[in-house]
């Protein structure tokens, strides 16, 4: 058992999702399929009967496009899931039956078991039950296991303690786990995320081209050019020189591009240059680690030294080494604060989808050794089952 679950890692800006069965191996792509977390609502007042958004989301923006589909009118496009947490049930159980229905082949009555991986520290013991209920009364699934993200993503890693920076789309969060328990403690977020940066980027290459461009065309631009430098002073010597420059995206639109790119990567190491009241990513994770309800400093230096930088933003060039250059100005001398390497027999995009791998790799473990939600148990005690029988 096991082998058949369904792994789903939600995300304000995508469902990773896929069969705990398919090969994962470090020649292929993951066994994942990316779902934008976007619902249509073709017509407002059936809000519950809404169209998901099918476009694969990788390196897109606003999936979908922006042409309403043939003869079903005016539409408004709803994100369920904001900064970790379902805020519309409705729309989500939308995604989530395409998602298992279609995507990954469920057949009515013949419904499998489910993992599903969380922010623990933003979402709350209602939306675990209300997620648990869903999941057996309208989707009729034989077993249900939750996990917290940061705990997973380390797994996939093959560690148990480390100290989780998670660069996703709703906002940063920074999480410790210790000999594979989250540290509650020690979670930490910044106020922003891909979503802002995206943001920044729209006014700026709005400024510099006098047009506006697509949510795809700034997603892209995004996801080429946005970079982070070396350090506070490379960063000052990119902005006085760095030239204008044209850039071609895959849809044939060239844009001129400048510094904006590095101001955004800027953003995470001194944020009040941009407006933003609160620490830096590197203050973030000092914090994060002080904050660990372990006394041992032997343990606290270990998560300094297994630092993981994951979601679909860690892959900006230039951060992973910015972050190590700067937690090393942060640390005394004997610690020496390290940024995890991806393990070289896993696929190159692991960093990115990091806690759908660790679900994939836990779920062989919890559902063969019983450690999910049974059907049984749900009738027998109700939703309030998830906070004693599943490992958040
Ligand atoms: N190559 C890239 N460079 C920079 N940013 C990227 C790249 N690829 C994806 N992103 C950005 O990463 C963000 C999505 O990250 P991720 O999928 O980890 O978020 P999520 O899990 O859906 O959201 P959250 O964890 O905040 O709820 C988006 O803002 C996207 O534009
Ligand atoms: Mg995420």
């Amino acid at each position: 058992m096991g082998d058949r679950t369904a792994i789903l890692d939600h995300g304000s800006w995508s469902i990773k999702a896929g069969h705990a069965h398919s090969p994962l191996s470090v020649e292929s792509d993951l066994p994942l399929l990316v779902t934008p977390t976007r619902v249509r609502v073709y017509d407002v007042s059936t809000k519950g009967k809404a169209d998901a958004v099918m476009e694969e989301a990788e390196g897109g923006g606003m999936a979908g496009g922006e042409e309403a589909e043939e003869g079903k009118g005016e539409y408004a496009e709803l994100g369920p899931i904001q900064d970790g947490v379902i805020c519309d049930w409705d729309s989500m159980e939308v995604l989530w039956h395409y998602i298992l229905y279609e995507q990954l082949g469920w057949e009515k009555g013949e419904e499998e078991t489910v993992l599903i991986s969380e922010r623990v520290l933003s979402s709350s013991k209602l939306q675990r039950e209300l997620m648990t209920q869903i999941m057996f009364e309208k989707f009729n699934t034989k077993g249900v296991y939750m996990a917290d993200q940061a705990r997973l993503s380390l797994g996939s890693y093959g560690k148990v303690s480390g100290c989780v920076v998670d660069i996703g789309h709703g906002k940063m969060g920074v999480s410790c786990v210790v000999d594979g328990q989250l540290q509650q403690p020690s979670s930490e977020s910044l106020l922003f995320g891909g979503e802002e940066f995206t943001q920044f980027l729209r006014e700026a290459v709005q400024r510099r081209n006098g047009r506006q461009y697509t949510e795809k065309n700034l997603a892209d631009l995004k996801h080429d050019c946005m970079e982070v430098c070396s350090s506070a002073q490379a960063y000052l010597s990119e902005c006085e020189s760095r030239e204008e420059r044209e850039h071609d995206l895959p849809d044939g639109t060239t844009i001129k591009v400048g510094k904006e790119f590095v101001q955004a990567g800027e953003m995470c190491f001194q944020p009040h240059r941009f407006g933003y009241k609160c620490m830096s990513l590197v203050d973030v994770i000092q914090t994060s680690i002080s904050h660990t309800s372990i006394a041992d400093l032997n343990m606290k230096r270990l998560l300094t030294e297994s630092v993981l930088i994951t979601g679909c933003g860690s892959v900006v060039k230039g951060l992973e080494q910015r972050v190590q250059t700067e937690l090393r100005k942060l640390f005394p001398p004997s610690y020496n604060p390290s940024i995890l390497r991806r393990p070289e027999y896993m696929p190159v995009t692991v960093p990115m989808h990091s806690a759908w791998v660790g679900g994939f790799i836990e779920a062989k473990l919890a559902f063969s050794q019983n450690q999910h939600i049974t059907k049984y148990d749900y009738d027998e005690y109700g939703p309030s089952i998830v906070h004693r029988k599943t490992f958040l």
